[in-house]
Parts: C-alpha cells; sequence; structure tokens
C-alpha cells in the first residue's frame, strides 16, 4: 500500500477548544478513504487542516503533523500556493465562479500563469471528461456556470479541482445538497478518478462509503476511534462506538 499521507498525533485547537484528539493514520494512495462519524465530531475541521484552509482564523492552533512529500504541509516552510496546486477541494454545495464553464475550468490554470490557448482548450476537454461532464456542455462551453443544474455545477467543481492536476482531491459532503442521480454520476466519476488521484471524502451517507470507500476512518468527538479497509468496518468493526454508529445508534 502506497502511502499519500501521513498524519501523526494531529491536535487542532480553535482558541482554547481542542477539536481533533491526536489523530493518526495513513492515507493510502490512489484509493478513496471515506470519513465518517457523527455531526460535530470535527470531519470538516480535519479535511480543512489538510489544505490549511484553517489559517486563516486566527485562534486557529495545531500540534503534531501531516506528511506529505516527505515535508510537513502544517510547517510555515510549505508554500500555500504549492500545497493547494496538489491538494484540491470540493465542498458541500457547489460554487461555480459566476464565469463561463470554460473560465471555470481555466481558473487555476490561469492563475499559475498557463496562458497557451491549446493547453487551456485541451484541460477543458480531459477535465470535464474526468468529471462526466463534457459531453453535456461541449456546445456552450461560454454558457454561464450558473445556469447549470446543481449536480452538473458539482461536476463543474470537481473538474475545475482536476484542471490543476492535483495528486490529491479532498471532498466535504460534496453530493449532500444533490438528487441520487446526480449522487450516482459523482461517484462514478471518484471511482474513475481514483485510480490515478487519492481521494478523502467526508460523508454522512453511510451508504456512500459502503458504495465507493476502500478505506473507512471513523471520527468520534474530535478522535479517530478506527481506521481500516471498508469491508472490516463496515462488517466486523473493532469498536463497539464503531458498530453503535453504523447500526444507528446515534446520529
Ligand atoms: N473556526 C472555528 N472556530 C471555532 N470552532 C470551530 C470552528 N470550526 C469548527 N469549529 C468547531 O469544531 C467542532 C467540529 O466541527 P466540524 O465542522 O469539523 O464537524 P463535522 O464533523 O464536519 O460536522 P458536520 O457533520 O455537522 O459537518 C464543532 O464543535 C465546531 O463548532
Ligand atoms: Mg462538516
Amino acid at each position: 500500500m502506497d502511502v499519500d499521507l501521513k498524519i501523526e498525533n494531529l491536535s487542532v485547537y480553535f482558541g482554547q477548544k481542542q477539536i481533533l484528539d491526536s489523530i493518526s493514520f495513513e492515507i493510502p494512495a490512489r484509493s478513496i478513504t471515506a470519513i465518517i462519524g457523527p455531526s460535530g465530531c470535527g470531519k470538516s475541521t480535519f479535511v480543512r487542516t489538510i489544505n490549511r484552509m484553517n489559517d486563516r482564523f486566527d485562534d486557529f492552533s495545531h500540534k503534531g503533523s501531516i506528511i506529505f512529500d516527505g515535508k510537513d504541509v502544517l510547517s510555515n516552510d510549505y508554500p500555500v500556493e504549492e500545497l493547494r496546486k496538489k491538494i484540491g477541494m470540493v465542498f458541500q454545495k457547489p460554487n461555480p465562479f459566476p464565469k463561463s464553464i470554460y473560465e471555470n475550468v481555466v481558473f487555476g490554470l490561469k492563475i499559475h500563469g498557463v496562458k497557451d490557448r491549446k493547453i487551456l482548450d485541451e484541460t477543458v476537454k480531459s477535465s470535464l471528461e474526468s468529471a462526466s461532464l463534457y459531453d453535456q456542455v461541449k456546445d456552450r462551453l461560454s454558457m454561464n456556470a450558473y445556469k447549470l443544474s446543481g449536480g452538473q455545477q458539482q461536476r463543474l467543481c470537481i473538474a475545475r479541482a482536476l484542471a490543476i492536476k492535483p495528486e490529491i482531491l479532498l471532498l466535504d459532503e460534496p453530493t449532500s445538497a444533490i438528487d441520487p442521480l446526480a449522487t450516482k454520476q459523482i461517484e462514478e466519476v471518484l471511482e474513475q478518478i481514483s485510480k490515478e488521484i487519492t481521494i478523502l471524502i467526508v460523508t454522512h451517507n453511510i451508504q456512500q462509503a459502503a458504495r465507493i470507500a476502500d478505506y473507512i476512518a471513523f471520527f468520534y468527538m474530535g478522535k479517530l476511534v478506527e481506521f481500516s479497509k471498508a469491508e472490516k468496518i463496515l462488517n466486523a468493526p473493532n469498536e463497539k462506538l464503531t458498530d453503535d454508529y453504523l447500526t444507528g445508534m446515534y446520529g
């Protein structure tokens, strides 16, 4: 098993309040790891810490490390811009920019100074294809992205993230705001891209984790209770807490 991210004794605090408590596990490369656990257990805080989205809170602090490419992404000598090129993120609510479909996909490339029309065109096509959206939008790439359906907007956000060729894609409940059919399309996209990209997805939906996850991490009150292969967690978890959660003893 190739390891992509090594989480070592990660604790996170907002002010005096401890949100994550000594989390340690290794996220396998080129597979899907789902993070599950009750509301408020720290799932979003965890993924947002990985790509340094919590830096903007003055009262954020941490202990421990997240090793990626041999370096600690939380240390100040890991440049955030470099990190975000390698670790992309997709959120719960689709958040396209109020721009054309084309401009949404190439946004990151343009920021990084790519101007070559041919490269931009090719990236738009390949990224939209990977996100299973190309055929539906190829004749209207100049249309405003807001005119797409919610599910299409979310796939556009995935295409936008893929355009910069990340090594890791973080997704925080990416399908909780869209319907079952659109959810299925996104799950198929994730399974396909996980052959090349490491996927870390937060989900409230155990069925979704069962459908797509190779590995599952169960969080409870800021702690990692259990991390294992998905079948193991779902069928024979080691911890009673995990079992209670999966059998619906608490939300
Ligand atoms: N910027 C912040 N400042 C202070 N507390 C925060 C901040 N962000 C999150 N928290 C707290 O951290 C805890 C964990 O929140 P988080 O959003 O990570 O949970 P979650 O597992 O993603 O929940 P949900 O399933 O409802 O999305 C909560 O108690 C929350 O209030
Ligand atoms: Mg959350």
